[in-house]
């Protein structure tokens, strides 16, 4: 009955919509007050757009990804300006100095530019696990096995095992080892060669791995010859939150991914770090991959300064996220469930606790200027997230976002939590 009353209402107050397309974005430099953001164009544009007649202001903050960023006026003009030569012939120094960079800075002894996070992983995979037969083990709820469209099978014929991501990002290492195939070569099973961990995990909310779980899990690897790869995607946001160097994180790993394209904001590139050997292998395999690019220091001159520029401030990120987070929990009416505790980095989840708005319509209702809407908050605000895994709504900040883009996030969000009570009444 409520949810009826609720769905009802929640169309009602998505007819008073209308929706509005992206901004244009203005161009701000700031160089010298905050070095990030010069890399950066951010989306400070007003669009004018008409909602019941009346001409609005409407300001967009995008909170979908932090992949979503583009390069700004420093960024672009390195990649101008960069230097190139044909790096299948290893002969583009951008290229060459930023492997060189990669390897030094996560502590392992080389690095190979690679176009995507999805083909890093699925090389690693590839290079840990050569013979037909071999066998990964990935928590279920791990970016490669949820969203990488089983390319490790697909595409390199590896066996996947499972084990349950815990909420924290971890799993419980009994239930790896008993994972783990101890029969072979009995032809009955295939062979276990690799486990892959998430640093941070991106379904369960940008969660750091704590540092004790990687040790003990480079103790069991070790006991049974497995290697360990870490999809470190966000590895950047777990050192900051962490307070460490990354390379510290990476002690326990083999092998690590680390995109540049994400809150480090460089618009293509992840780094797939190892060993030498372990490296060479995963030339080969790019290439088969199609992803030996040619002229790419044009690329790789922003992935350095994503590198050398961008870790500093992603504590910015955390904070703004952070305080989103505690908005929701303080939100009267109260609407919205979120875990502070869960909040580690740059990507907030949280629950509706009314079961009649689903995440699709508040997402929706977030990402539209709402009748009303102007009058009360001085401003029509668009904010964009994904309803996500588990019923949840997923908000990630990033170089775009400022503390007040943040500050009308919550204002909206509690704009939403106001008129849908109201209706609801
Ligand atoms: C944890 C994680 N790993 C890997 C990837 C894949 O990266 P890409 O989009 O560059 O393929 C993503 C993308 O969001 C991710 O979140």
């Amino acid at each position: 009955m409520i949810s009826s009353t609720l769905s009802v209402s929640a169309r009602s107050l998505l007819r008073c919509i209308k929706r509005c397309p992206p901004s244009s974005r203005n161009v701000r430099h700031m160089l010298g007050v905050d070095p990030g953001r010069f890399y950066y164009d951010r989306a400070t544009a007003a669009d004018d757009r008409a909602v019941s007649g009346v001409s609005v202001s409407a300001h967009t903050v995008d909170l979908r990804s932090d992949t979503v960023t583009k390069p700004g006026t420093a960024m672009r003009q390195a990649m101008a300006e960069a230097e190139v030569g044909d790096d299948v012939f290893d002969e583009d120094p951008h290229v060459n100095e930023l492997q060189k960079m990669a390897a030094d800075i996560f502590g392992m002894e080389a690095a190979l530019f690679i176009p995507s996070g999805t083909m890093s992983n699925l090389i690693a995979v590839m290079v840990h696990c050569r013979e037909r037969g071999d066998e990964m083990i990935v928590g279920d709820l791990s970016h490669l096995h949820v969203y990488e469209q089983g390319g490790s099978a697909q595409l390199a014929g590896v066996h996947s095992a499972t084990v349950t991501t815990l909420a924290d990002g971890t799993f419980d290492l009994d239930q790896l080892d008993s994972k783990i195939r101890h029969g072979y070569p009995d032809a009955h099973y295939p062979h276990s060669r690799l486990v892959c961990v998430e640093n941070t995990h991106n379904i369960l909310g940008g969660r750091v791995l704590p540092l004790s779980f990687l040790r003990e899990l480079r103790s069991l690897a070790d006991k049974y010859g497995l290697a360990v790869h870490m999809d470190g995607a966000r590895l950047m946001n777990a050192a900051v939150a962490l307070g460490v160097h990354p390379s510290v994180i990476l002690q326990p790993c083999h092998t690590v991914s680390v995109c540049l394209s994400k809150g480090l904001g460089a618009p293509v590139g992840t780094m797939l770090c190892g060993p030498k050997d372990f490296i060479q292998k995963a030339v080969r395999a790019r290439k088969a991959l199609g992803g030996g690019l040619r002229q790419s220091g044009i690329l790789a001159a922003a992935g350095k300064i994503a590198l050398t520029d961008m870790t500093s401030r992603l504590e910015e990120d955390h904070r703004n996220a952070r305080t989103f987070a505690k908005a929701l929990t303080q939100c009267d009416p109260p609407l919205y469930q979120v875990d502070l505790a869960a909040i580690e980095t740059n990507i907030v989840r949280f629950r509706l606790r009314d079961p009649g708005l689903s995440p699709t319509e508040f997402c929706e209702l977030m990402g539209a200027v709402c009748e009303g809407e102007v009058e009360t908050l001085g401003q029509g605000v668009r904010v964009l997230m994904f309803p996500f895994v588990g019923d949840t709504v997923r908000a990630v900040w990033h170089l775009d976002i400022s503390e007040e883009d943040t500050q009308l996030a919550i204002k909206k969000a509690k704009f939403l939590a106001q008129q849908y009570s109201i209706k609801k009444a």
